[in-house]
C-alpha cells in the first residue's frame, strides 16, 4: 500500500502533510510533518497540485484558504476538531459588540467562519508573540480557556477568554503530572499550552507538539514526561533513540485525528475526495486573519 501511495502521489502532484498527533504510519509516510504552524507555512508555499491533509477539518480548511488553486484533500470526512466547533461567528460578534475595543485573535483550532470574524489567528506555537505583536490592549481569545491562560501570563495585556477547551488536553489532572514525576523523577515535564493552568503550573515547560520536538533534541535531560496527545510520542522516539519518553496518559488520544490510516490515504489520492473548500468570500476574510499571524515572528 505504501508503494501505491508513493507512486501515486508522483502522478497526482500531490503533496501530504501530517500532524504530530497522526498514526505512525500515516507520519512515516509523509513529506512533511509538523504542528499547525508549519503545516499552514508549507502550505501557503507548497508548490503541488494537491495538499493530501493527515489531520482534523480546521487544519485541510486553513490550507485551502492560503492555496486556493490547490485541490485539498482531508482523506476522512469528518475528522474533526471538536474544540474549533465551540465558538460560532454569531457568538463571536455578539461577543466583539460588548468589547467594541478589542482586537480579536482566534486559535487556528477554529472554524473558517470564525476566523474570518478575526483580526489575527494564532497556533499553540505564537500565541504570545501574535498578542503582544497588536496595538489593543484588551483581546478577545478565542475558543481555547487553556490556551488564552496561558497567553495571559506572558503578556500585559487584558485577554477575555472564550470558554473552549481540547477535551484531550483539558482531561490531564496535576495528580497525574506528581504521579509521573514519582515514577520518573529524573524526567522533564514538557506539557502543551492547551492544558490547564494548574497542570502547567507543575510542568518544566510549555511547548506546541513541534516545539517539544526541538526541545527534547537540544535538551541534556535523556527522559521526558510528555503532556499531549500520544500521537507526538512516536516522533519523540523516532528522532530521539538515545532517549526515554514518557505519556502523561495514555488515554490522551484524539480520536478524529487517529482515523487517518493508509487505507482510506489511498482512497483520497485515488478519487481526489474528500475535497475541502471554503466560499470565496469566508476565505478571503480569514485569509486576512491568518496571512497576518504568518508575518508575526515566533
Ligand atoms: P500544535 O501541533 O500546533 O501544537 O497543536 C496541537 C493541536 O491540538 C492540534 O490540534
Ligand atoms: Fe482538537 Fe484537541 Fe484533537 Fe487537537 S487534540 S484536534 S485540539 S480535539
Amino acid at each position: 500500500m505504501m508503494e501505491e501511495i508513493i507512486a501515486l502521489k508522483e502522478e497526482r502532484r500531490a503533496t501530504i502533510l501530517a500532524h504530530n498527533y497522526q498514526n505512525p504510519e500515516v507520519q512515516d509516510i509523509a513529506d512533511l510533518v509538523g504542528d499547525s504552524l508549519e503545516l499552514s507555512r508549507a502550505a501557503a508555499r507548497l508548490e503541488s497540485d494537491v495538499i493530501v491533509f493527515c489531520g482534523v477539518d480546521f487544519m485541510a480548511e486553513t490550507a485551502a484558504i492560503l492555496s486556493p488553486q490547490k485541490r485539498v484533500v482531508l482523506p476522512v470526512k469528518g475528522a474533526w476538531c471538536p474544540m474549533a466547533h465551540m465558538v460560532t461567528p454569531e457568538q463571536l460578534r455578539e461577543m466583539k459588540a460588548v468589547y467594541p475595543d478589542a482586537a480579536v485573535v482566534t486559535y487556528v483550532n477554529s472554524t473558517a467562519d470564525v476566523k474570518a470574524e478575526s483580526d489575527i489567528c494564532c497556533t499553540s506555537a505564537n500565541g504570545v508573540q501574535v498578542v503582544n505583536s497588536l496595538e489593543q490592549e484588551q483581546v478577545i481569545f478565542v475558543p481555547d480557556r487553556n490556551l488564552a491562560a496561558y497567553v495571559a501570563r506572558h503578556t500585559e495585556k487584558q485577554i477575555i477568554p472564550w470558554n473552549g477547551y481540547c477535551y484531550v488536553h483539558d482531561r490531564f489532572t496535576p495528580e497525574e503530572v506528581r504521579a509521573s514525576r514519582a515514577l520518573h523523577p529524573e524526567a522533564e515535564v514538557l506539557v502543551h499550552p492547551e492544558c490547564r493552568p494548574e497542570v502547567i503550573d507543575l510542568a518544566d515547560h510549555v511547548f506546541s507538539t513541534s516545539g517539544m520536538g526541538r526541545h527534547a533534541q537540544a535538551s541534556k535531560a535523556r527522559e521526558f514526561i510528555i503532556g499531549t496527545e500520544v500521537g507526538m510520542i512516536y516522533r519523540l522516539r523516532k528522532e530521539n533513540p538515545g532517549k526515554v519518553f514518557h505519556p502523561l496518559s495514555e488515554k490522551a488520544i484524539c480520536q478524529n485525528m487517529k482515523k487517518t490510516n493508509l487505507e482510506n490515504l489511498l482512497r483520497a489520492l485515488q478519487t481526489l475526495e474528500p475535497r475541502v473548500t471554503v466560499p470565496e468570500e469566508t476565505a478571503a476574510r480569514a485569509k486576512r486573519a491568518i496571512e497576518r499571524m504568518l508575518v508575526v515572528k515566533a
